[in-house]
């Protein structure tokens, strides 16, 4: 390892918190995908905006690529460091700085963990509601970067819709102070919205404004099996007629076995061929009746076989590890992870095509469907057999997500819905967005990083 870019930096910001043991090296080097070998050159851990304000300049008079670090929770290789870049971990700055109860606002460092903003939202009687598995190890800093979905967007929208403003360090090292909690602000290109979901590219997020909301009515839970694919929209549909719905997500019996195997339990006798995890507001009798009666409409048309109601907040936790649990259940045969979205109204239609084409694409390998139906998102994962080497089955999983993409080309919708382009879906980005449309991101990318420090070989090259 060539030290003086390092020694460079030491001398540029003194008291800077620096790691580059290997083990760190490993460590802060990878996300939750494991495909690729971390190689960074270090670990930095800024304290404040100012010192990652001068780790982005030294970045670019050192000509070091720099990677934005969150939880490394993510899920299309956003946050991997392979190739000698400096690794800006936010780790150290995860306070809360402010509470406004008039602007119904939390100010927070990007460091802090999504679990703990939901507890300091609830301190003030309120509810930050973007919400998924990852939730005790992810950070805002991340959920911003990625526009983070969730298990409650069918009611609240992804992250985007729950940053009133933020703070951006660009590339080019300058602070940019974005909208500032304003609720009205037409004033010009809002640039807040450039930087959510740009994967690192643009900046280093280091400071947001969280808007909260009324936490949720009291909600029940439940389980419903399902005979068949082709009944999963239908009872979405009876469902989202007759209900107000916090959550509507999906998983097969494949996805059910697989946690079933990591602790969790089954509440039914039997294993369905389909199941959906619900919640809707059941904040008195009317509501819940209005449940059951979904329920059993769904029933008589022999759309539902079976159902559990949690009766307790211990249960309704056991119901949502069936579908929470899958994640981690198939950590260990590193899945290649679709994460495809359609409109809502295309699912029935695009379900169908998607199901025969992989159906037919991968005989020999075990695929694990699951994800948020009712917001049209399906995390399809592709399950990498013992005896397949990483080569081949990253070449097949690439041929198939090109055929998969062009069915979503068709259908008008995206190769990634929640979990960001990475270096995982890079060579498909075109089939999602159009050529005019990635010149126009190249060009703000470079007048944010004028010479390419930001997460190179990221999102697009
Ligand atoms: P990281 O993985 O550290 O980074 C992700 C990207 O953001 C990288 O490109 C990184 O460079 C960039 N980044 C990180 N911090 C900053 C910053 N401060 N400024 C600029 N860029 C930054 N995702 C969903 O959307 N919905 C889900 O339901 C969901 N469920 C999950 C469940 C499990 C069990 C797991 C492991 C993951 C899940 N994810 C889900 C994926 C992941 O948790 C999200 O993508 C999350 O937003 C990543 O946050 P992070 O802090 O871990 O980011
Ligand atoms: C989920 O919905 O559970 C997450 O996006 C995680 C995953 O896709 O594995
Ligand atoms: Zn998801």
């Amino acid at each position: 390892m060539n030290d003086s870019p390092l020694a460079a930096l030491r001398q540029a910001i003194p008291g800077l918190h620096l790691k580059t043991d290997p083990a760190d090296l490993e460590h802060y080097g990878r996300d939750w995908t494991r495909r690729w070998t971390p190689a960074p050159l270090a670990i930095a851990l800024p304290g404040d905006i100012a010192q990652v304000q001068a780790i982005v300049r030294w970045a670019n008079a050192a000509g070091v690529a720099l990677v934005p670090s969150g939880g490394r929770t993510g899920l299309s290789g956003g946050a991997v460091a392979a190739r000698g870049e400096l690794v800006v971990s936010l780790e150290r700055m995860n306070r809360v700085l402010g509470f406004d109860a008039v602007d119904r606002h939390l100010v927070v460092q990007p460091g802090i963990a999504l679990e703990a903003v939901h507890e300091a939202a609830a301190a003030h009687g309120l509810a930050y509601p973007v919400d998924f598995g990852a939730r005790g190890s992810c950070s805002i800093g991340g959920n911003i970067a990625t526009n983070a979905g969730g298990i409650r967007v069918i009611r609240y929208g992804n992250t985007r819709e729950w940053i009133a403003g933020l703070k951006l360090v660009t590339g080019a090292g300058e602070l940019l102070d974005l909208n500032r909690g304003l609720v009205k602000n037409s004033s010009g290109y809002d640039l807040r919205h450039l930087a959510i979901g740009s994967e690192g590219t643009l900046g280093i997020v280091v400071e947001a404004t969280l808007k909260l909301a009324e936490p949720p009515p009291p909600a029940q839970t439940m389980l419903l099996a399902l005979p068949a694919f082709d009944v999963l929209m239908r009872v979405f549909a009876e469902f989202r007629a007759r209900l107000g719905l916090q959550a509507f997500e999906f998983l097969t019996e494949r996805g059910l076995r697989h946690v079933l195997a990591h602790g969790g339990s089954n509440p039914f006798d039997t294993v369905y061929p389909y199941y959906v995890v619900t919640e809707f507001d059941a904040a008195d009798e009317v509501q819940q009746a209005a449940g059951l009666a979904a329920f059993e409409a769904c029933s008589e048309q022999g759309w539902i076989l079976d159902g559990a109601i949690a009766q307790s907040q211990a249960q309704a936790q056991q119901l949502w590890r069936l579908r929470e649990g899958i994640t981690e259940a198939v950590a260990r045969y590193r899945p290649y992870k679709n994460d495809v979205a359609v409109r809502v109204s295309a699912m029935p239609q695009f379900l169908a095509e998607a199901q025969r084409l992989l159906g037919e694409a991968y005989p020999q390998f075990e695929v694990v469907w699951f994800g948020h139906i009712g917001d049209g998102n399906l995390h399809i994962n592709v399950l990498q057999p013992d005896e397949v080497d990483d080569a081949e089955f990253m070449a097949q999983c690439g041929h198939v997500t090109g055929l998969l993409a062009e069915l979503l080309q068709r259908h008008g919708g995206s190769i990634s819905a929640e979990h960001g382009i990475g270096l995982v879906k890079k060579a498909h980005l075109g089939s999602t967005r159009g050529d005019a449309e990635i010149a126009a991101m190249r060009g703000i990318r470079r007048a944010l990083d004028p010479n390419g420090v930001m997460n190179p070989g990221k999102l697009f090259d």
